[in-house]
């Protein structure tokens, strides 16, 4: 038996209107990309005939512009989760044009086997290779592991894989693929370590249901990071300051904490500034996407081992890993996103969770999602599952953002997606607001104190203006929002007038 070699055009040919696709990948990395481009061109031509053409897109998390960007350009996205950072799929989501839902990223697999979410007609997956064993395949994935065995077994279809000849098959042998059973036969997931492997290095299915294999040689669709300036790395400084305090009064373990840190540049700079730190022992990594700042800190023996879902880094980056592979083979573990996120193993095994906020409020409260309230950034990724389970919370920030026109730390967050329960501090240049322990209007005195010196005056009044409205915690509720309000109507926070707001 041999496996039908088929071009992304004649796989996109097969999917009609409304059905639903399940990739693999996780951000850009290990997602497929040669089958949804032709399928962006199937739609721009369906559309051109006046016909509809839409479809659903579920994965492990964000895409590339092969998948969200050209798809939802093309008018042809009709629901999509669980996260993304496209800037033309944002775009069209807050043109409210696709029905976008923003989920907890170790909860997707979970909730399209329990069928909130419909069925599952095609899975596209990446692969570095596949192999015949009788009647079954075995799929090596590529730079992540995503929802890819869950979408795997769903596909009602069948499978189409994209072997990506970018992608090196020396890559084999670094996943660890392990499905949680349903309820109510679930059992614990038995990692106790960060390298601990519980399943198998490959998606195992039946060899008839891979409907065709489409044979490319396409980069990933990484994004570059920022480097980092003199604000990201004082925060970073901040936080292995605020980490080696606590390891010496006793509040975390002397032999450290797992890691986990967040996504985008702001997190690469804060974990490469951790790294530098000489008063920081050598750490191990529990995370969902690994950087490339850890990634450099695993070469220079301060990062030991890592688990992740996903090698959201460089091209050059990830070619080094594959140059490398035999340094790599026994320090890093990728997992689907239901392991590498798992809330059970998360709180077990003691994991300090390092995540960014858009903004906090003075009482602890973070928006990770939402610019002003309503237009969706990116998503919540894996942000709660660490943040609601680590052994401690860190939510880091630059004090201000456009040029200072906009402060981070606000009277109100214009969304929560983290409640002041799971925040044990925020981070922002300016130090430290540590939270724990601490009632309403400590915690308000705390997170003033890291706010730009521009905003400190202007919280203050705040405070004073809420005091009069007594309770546990303090607000103005007609004035809660002020400084966002100014912000839309004027371009900047600083202009804000309580006068205007008090009632
Ligand atoms: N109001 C308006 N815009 C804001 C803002 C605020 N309070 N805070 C940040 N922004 C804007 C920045 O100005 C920047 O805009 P630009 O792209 O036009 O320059 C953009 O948001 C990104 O900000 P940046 O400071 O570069 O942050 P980042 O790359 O470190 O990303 C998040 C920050 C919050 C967007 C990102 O970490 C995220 O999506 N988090 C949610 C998911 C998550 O935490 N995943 C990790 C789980 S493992």
């Amino acid at each position: 038996m041999s496996l039908r070699r088929i071009t992304a055009a004649e796989a996109a040919a097969q999917i009609e209107n409304e059905q639903t696709l399940a990739l693999s990948g996780f951000t850009p990395a290990g997602v497929p990309k040669a089958i949804t481009a032709e399928l962006a061109q199937r739609a721009h031509a369906i559309h051109e005939a006046g016909q509809p053409f839409k479809v659903n897109i579920f994965t492990g998390a964000s895409t590339g512009q092969s998948c969200d960007g050209m798809l939802a350009n093309e008018q042809a996205i009709g629901f999509r989760a669980p996260y993304t950072t496209n800037p033309d799929f944002r775009k069209h989501v807050n043109q409210n044009e696709i029905r976008y839902s923003d989920l907890n990223l170790s909860n997707m697999a979970t909730q399209m086997r329990q069928g909130y979410l419909g069925k599952v007609d095609w899975a596209i997956i990446e692969a570095c290779d596949v192999e015949l064993v009788g009647s079954k395949a075995r799929i090596f994935l590529t730079a992540a592991g995503g929802i890819s065995p869950t979408a795997c077994r769903m596909a009602e279809r069948g499978i189409f894989i994209e072997l990506n000849a970018f992608h090196s098959k020396g890559f084999k042998g670094i996943h660890d693929v392990y499905e949680i059973e349903y309820h109510p036969n679930r059992t614990p997931v038995q990692i106790m370590h960060p390298t601990d492997r519980i399943g198998k290095p490959y998606i195992e299915v039946d060899a008839d249901r891979i409907i065709g294999v489409v044979e490319c040689d396409i980069p990933d669709e990484a994004r570059s990071f920022k480097d980092p300036d003199p604000i990201t790395t004082q925060i970073g400084q901040n936080v292995a300051d605020f980490l080696v305090a606590n390891m010496k009064n006793g509040t975390i373990p002397a032999s450290f904490l797992n890691l986990q840190s967040g996504v985008g540049s702001g997190a690469n700079a804060v974990l490469g500034a951790l790294g530098h730190s000489s008063d920081v022992p050598n750490f191990n990594i529990f995370t969902e996407v690994l950087q490339d700042a850890p990634v450099q800190l695993m070469r220079d023996g301060r990062v030991l081992s890592a688990s992740c879902c996903s090698l959201t880094v460089t091209n050059e980056c990830l070619k080094g890993i594959y140059d490398d592979i035999d340094f790599f083979k026994d320090k890093l573990v990728l997992r689907p996103s239901e392991i590498s996120n798992n809330p059970e193993v998360i709180a077990r095994i003691g994991v300090c969770a390092l995540n960014t906020a858009i903004e906090a409020d003075i009482y602890g409260h973070v928006n990770s999602t939402k610019i002003c309230g309503t237009k969706m950034m990116n998503g919540i990724g894996g942000s709660a599952d660490f943040t609601c389970n680590a052994y401690m919370s860190i939510f880091t920030c630059g004090s201000t953002t456009k040029g200072g026109a906009i402060s981070s730390i606000v009277p109100f967050a214009s969304h929560i997606d983290h409640t002041s329960h799971f925040v044990d501090a925020v981070i922002t240049e300016y130090g430290v607001a540590d939270l724990r322990g601490k009632c309403a209007m400590e915690k308000a005195e705390e997170l003033i104190k890291v706010a730009h010196p521009d905003y400190r005056p202007l919280l203050r009044d705040y405070l004073r203006l809420a005091e009069r409205f007594g309770g546990h915690t303090h607000h103005c509720l007609s004035a809660a929002f002020a400084m966002h309000d100014t912000y839309i109507r004027k371009g900047d926070m600083r202009l804000t007038d309580w006068s205007e707001y008090v009632k």
